[in-house]
């Protein structure tokens, strides 16, 4: 059976506070082939954070994107761990894993393109150690046309489940569908058109053998031990 990619979703969210560093070293601990963090950008800052508004995740209250740089690193984002900017996790990952980084916020795409380009450029990065995923189709578009190396992933939730007219315009290397919108003929297809099949968010073993048995490539978990030290090979 081939591999099945692990990816820490937010890290190891399932153990520590997610998008924080805490939870990418508990990912890279449990062995995670890639970490994923989502982005805004903030004063041209790309800061590692999940809702629009701080108040679930962050002793902060109000928008991500309605407060300034300063307010936001001064923050407790869980167990005394500050929100992280994308370049602090670029360099705490080091390349022991592969970084998802999925576009939130407006304006991200040429920021995070700049941040790779640097780091590939400098720092011993590779193109296909970094994919840049999103629900926004006009970010990630943007994303591939600033740079056709940066691998781009389009995810798929509730919302614009056809991705054909997309991957037709933009090479993409990987479509993420939400678990239930999987199936045979979901993966046959997309793997038909040369897709990477990645699914989230899957918690359950029982999950995580049934998106294997269909040939999926990879699988986002709060907790990548189900994935990295699975009983069902
Ligand atoms: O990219 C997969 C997954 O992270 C998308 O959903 O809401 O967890 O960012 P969400
Ligand atoms: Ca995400």
């Amino acid at each position: 059976m081939k591999k099945l990619l692990c990816f820490a979703h937010r890290g190891a969210s399932g153990h520590e506070p997610e998008n924080t560093l805490s939870a990418i070293e508990k990912a890279i601990d449990l062995g995670a082939d890639w970490i994923e963090v989502d982005v805004y950008a903030v004063e041209r800052e790309l800061i590692v954070i999940h809702d629009e508004r701080l108040d679930r995740t962050t002793n902060g209250t109000g928008f991500v994107m309605g407060n300034t740089l300063e307010y936001l690193r001064s923050l407790d984002a869980g167990k005394g761990q500050r929100i992280p900017t994308l370049r602090e996790v670029f360099d705490y990952v080091d390349r022991r894993a592969g970084i998802n980084v999925e576009l939130k916020g407006s304006e991200t795409a040429g920021l995070v393109v700049s941040l790779i380009n640097e780091y590939v450029a400098t720092w011993g990065w590779r193109n296909d150690q970094v994919i840049v995923s999103s629900f926004h189709r006009r970010e990630l578009g943007r994303a591939k046309k600033l740079d056709p190396h940066v691998r781009i992933g389009i995810v798929i939730g509730g919302f614009h489940r056809p991705y054909k007219k997309f991957v037709t315009q933009f090479t993409t290397y990987s479509v993420h569908p939400r678990i239930d919108l999987v199936n045979a003929d979901f993966v046959r297809s997309a793997h038909e058109r040369g897709l990477k099949v990645f699914v989230y968010t899957v918690n359950r073993s029982e999950d995580i053998a049934r998106m294997a048995a269909m040939g999926v490539d990879g699988i986002f978990t709060d907790f990548p031990e189900l994935v990295t030290k699975r009983q069902d090979l």
